[in-house]
């Protein structure tokens, strides 16, 4: 078994209260995720001696559910609704716009780390299409044009929170 280290035992201590096998496997999978952005090959190790699973198996689960990532999330997590009441709002120009803007394509990670485009599902929230996330906040409204003026600030080196603000009063200027 490889030596404990301070980052073991910190996943360690995250896993603490719960059942061996796969009852909480999901469960230990969110803390990881929530506490990290990501699950590690290292997270999943540690996961799988806590639980009394195989690394295979861990593995298989962390990899089948698209909740979560096995890479280190980018500063700007952008999630694009894909869901029909965003497309039927013209979200595949928000898209394409994104993309053109911040140069990477939807579900290709930016060896940078700086922007990434994943697809986002419809949460019910469709009385705010077309939307997106980002970093897990709702973006409401988008137009093409908002968003261009968002990936812009992004592109210019705001940090997402600046680059939100200008998409915010892209909101309040009326920009179509
Ligand atoms: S389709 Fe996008 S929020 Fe429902």
């Amino acid at each position: 078994m490889p030596l404990e280290t301070e980052a073991t035992a910190q996943i360690r201590a995250l896993l603490d209260g719960l059942k061996p096998n796969d009852a909480d496997l999901l469960e230990a999978l969110h803390r990881v995720q929530h506490r990290y952005g990501y699950v590690s090959g290292e997270a999943m190790r540690v996961v799988g001696e806590q639980l009394g699973l195989a690394a295979a198996h861990v593995y298989g689960a962390t990899t089948y559910y698209a909740d979560f990532r096995t890479t280190p999330p980018p500063q700007t997590l952008i999630a694009w609704c894909a869901g029909a009441a965003c497309r039927l709002k013209r979200s595949d120009a928000i898209l394409r716009a994104l993309e053109a803007v911040l140069g990477v394509r939807l579900a290709e990670p930016d060896p940078q780390h700086r922007y990434e485009i994943t697809r986002g599902q419809c949460n019910g929230t469709c009385e705010l299409a077309p939307m997106a996330w980002v970093n897990e906040r709702v973006v409401p409204h988008m137009t093409p044009a908002r968003a261009i003026t968002f990936a812009r600030a992004l592109a210019a080196g705001a940090s997402t929170e600046e680059a939100l603000k200008a998409f915010e009063s892209s909101l309040e200027g009326g920009n179509e």
